[in-house]
Parts: structure tokens; C-alpha cells; sequence
């Protein structure tokens, strides 16, 4: 946080303007030097399924997305660092009706309670699944370490990425590539 406070003092005012891929989709905007990326997604892009928790401190990983193939809290990332850059939300997964197997997971493990954490949760397991079909509970625990869930203890949670892992090892080599191509 400290670094990021640093980069927004040490910034001289103004805009930029930023061209970002976000869900497969091309974005430009004009923006402040000092807008956070979690502002930018939802404020200028209406992508509010990423959250703000915690007052953007970099605690909850509520607004956990994914960058270039990385999970980054957007709340301690400027936007315009994200310039250039291939972003996920938890809007790229999938749809009400063509659910993402790791949103199947959440729906059928019941891996969520208020959900408001369920985003952000959701982007990581996305990251761990992304390079290992097979977590143990415990690799799924230190995936979503940075993520904080104060309503479920954890265990539904646990279920609904195995659940999304057995779902993807199911498909092939193919569809599970589409699937987690981020
Ligand atoms: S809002 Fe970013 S970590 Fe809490
Ligand atoms: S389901 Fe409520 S904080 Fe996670």
C-alpha cells in the first residue's frame, strides 16, 4: 500500500489515456493517473462484480483479478499501469446461463453465503486451476490465502474448486484450454 501511496504522490496530475483488453474485449479511456484499477473497472467500465472489501488496503481480495495471467488486487494497481494489458473479471468467466464449471462450483457446493468474497475467490481458483488440475485442499488453501471470507469458514469453498477441477478434468484438452485461457 505504502508503494502505491508513494506512486500516487509522486505522480504530477493529470490523464492518460489507456487501451486494455478486458473479457476479450478492446477498452480506450481517458483516465486520471491516480484512478485505482478497481475504480476503473467499475466506475468507468460497469464491472462491478469485482469488489472493494476493505476499504482498498490490499486485506480482503475481494477485487482479485486477473492481469497478463497473474492474480493482482485491483485496489492496490493503478489503472494505468494496466495500459496495454489483458485483463479477466469475474464477468469473463461465464454466463447465468453457460455457467464457468468454477462458478458451477460455487452454485453446487454452496460455496458462498452474503458472496461478497465469491469474485474474488473465484479469480483465484481460476489462476490455481490454470496450472494445477489437481489441487489438494491445502494447495486450494494457500491459492485463496489472500482472499477473506467472513461468512462461510471455508470448507464450501474448498468443495466448490474441487468440484470446478473434476469438472474441467472431465472435458478435454481442448475445451478445458477455452475454458482457462487467461
Ligand atoms: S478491496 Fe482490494 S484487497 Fe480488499
Ligand atoms: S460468502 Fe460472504 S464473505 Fe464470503
Amino acid at each position: 500500500m505504502n508503494q502505491l501511496k508513494e506512486l500516487q504522490k509522486s505522480s504530477a496530475d493529470g490523464t492518460k489515456t489507456i487501451q486494455v483488453r478486458v473479457n476479450g474485449q478492446i477498452v480506450e479511456r481517458e483516465v486520471h493517473i491516480r484512478m485505482l484499477l478497481v475504480d476503473f473497472l467499475r466506475e468507468e467500465l460497469g464491472l462491478t462484480g469485482t469488489h472493494v472489501g476493505c476499504s482498498v488496503e490490499g486485506r480482503c481480495g475481494a477485487c482479485t483479478i486477473l492481469l497478463n495471467g497473474e492474480n493482482v488486487k485491483s485496489c492496490l494497481t493503478l489503472a494505468v499501469q494496466a495500459d496495454g494489458a489483458n485483463i479477466l473479471t469475474v464477468e469473463g468467466l461465464g454466463t447465468p446461463d453457460n455457467l464457468h464449471p468454477i462458478q458451477e462450483g460455487f452454485w453446487e457446493k454452496h460455496g458462498l453465503q452474503c458472496g461478497f468474497c465469491t469474485p474474488g475467490m473465484m479469480m483465484s481458483a481460476y489462476n490455481l486451476l490454470k496450472v494445477n488440475p489437481h489441487p489438494s485442499s491445502d494447495e486450494i488453501r494457500e491459492a485463496i490465502v489472500g482472499n477473506l471470507c467472513r461468512c462461510t469458514g471455508y470448507e464450501h469453498i474448498i468443495e466448490a474448486v474441487q468440484y470446478a477441477a473434476e469438472r474441467l478434468s472431465s472435458m478435454s484438452k481442448e475445451e478445458r484450454e477455452k475454458l482457462l485461457t487467461y
